[in-house]
């Protein structure tokens, strides 16, 4: 073989080997970014807690920032570097007049917290079409393991011991039983005439939530 042609052979194998490291990363890069469903496990929580009328909707965008979509959300995100990102920085301020959501709200869960770093860190992916639905187990709904999870990501904030909003305290068993027996729990999460609709910021809270919801009312609202 003459020296260039080994020099040709040497590039050509360079290439390929490139090529499929290369391949291999975007496929790694992609199953990380899809490892957490934004559309199911962020935004309905955001826009919950943070997309409410006067604060973060399409209408007021207080400070700029309308929480209610994608694109939105990505104005206060810094891809790569959740605990840089502002979206986080605020859910994690000391300082309880700069904190969000406000007081009175309560701040968000630590694990929500930790959810939203972990999605901004692995690139802050538009996953979608992810819903959670399939499988959504209604027989036996357990107060602990099924409804608090769900209250607490999204209710808790406005509705706790020291933000009873319109009364209603849903961080304790007994709070959320009372409210489980005179019908307003289902009447405001299902957007039923009569109720205020609840979370506030207009979006439903997915079937299968509803549905356990329900299914654990209807069972007498049991502390299992
Ligand atoms: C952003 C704050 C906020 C969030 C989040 C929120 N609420 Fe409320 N909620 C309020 C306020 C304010 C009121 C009282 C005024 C009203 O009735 O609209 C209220 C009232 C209620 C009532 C009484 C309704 C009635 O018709 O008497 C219930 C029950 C309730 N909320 C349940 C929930 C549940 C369940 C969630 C979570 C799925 C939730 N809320 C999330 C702010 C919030």
């Amino acid at each position: 073989m003459t020296t260039t042609k080994i020099h040709k052979v040497a590039r050509v194998s360079l290439g390929v080997v490139m090529l499929i490291a290369c391949l291999q990363c975007t496929k790694r890069n992609e199953e990380d970014l899809k490892s957490i469903c934004f559309e199911s496990e962020i935004l309905p929580i955001i826009q919950a807690n943070c997309a409410t009328i006067g604060c973060h909707n399409s209408t007021t965008a207080a400070d700029g920032y309308d929480l209610s979509t994608y694109e939105g959300i990505m104005r206060a995100v810094k891809p790569g570097n959740g605990r840089d990102s502002k979206i986080v920085k605020v859910m994690l301020e000391d300082k309880e007049e700069k904190r969000m959501p406000p007081p009175p709200a309560a701040p968000m869960s630590s694990q929500f917290i930790e959810l939203v770093i972990q999605w901004i860190d692995k690139g802050a992916g538009h996953v979608v079409g992810c819903s959670l639905e399939v499988g959504c187990d209604t027989s036996s709904v357990s107060f602990s393991a099924d409804i608090t999870p769900v209250l607490n990501d999204f209710c808790v904030s406005c509705h706790n011991a020291s933000a009873p909003s319109g009364g209603v305290v849903l961080s304790t068993y007994n709070g959320v039983k009372s409210v489980a027996d005179d019908g307003r729990l289902v009447g405001s999460v299902f957007h039923l005439p009569g109720f205020s609709p609840m979370p506030p910021s207009g979006t439903r809270l997915d079937e299968c939530k509803l549905n356990k919801i329900k299914a654990w009312v209807n069972a007498g609202a049991p502390a299992n």
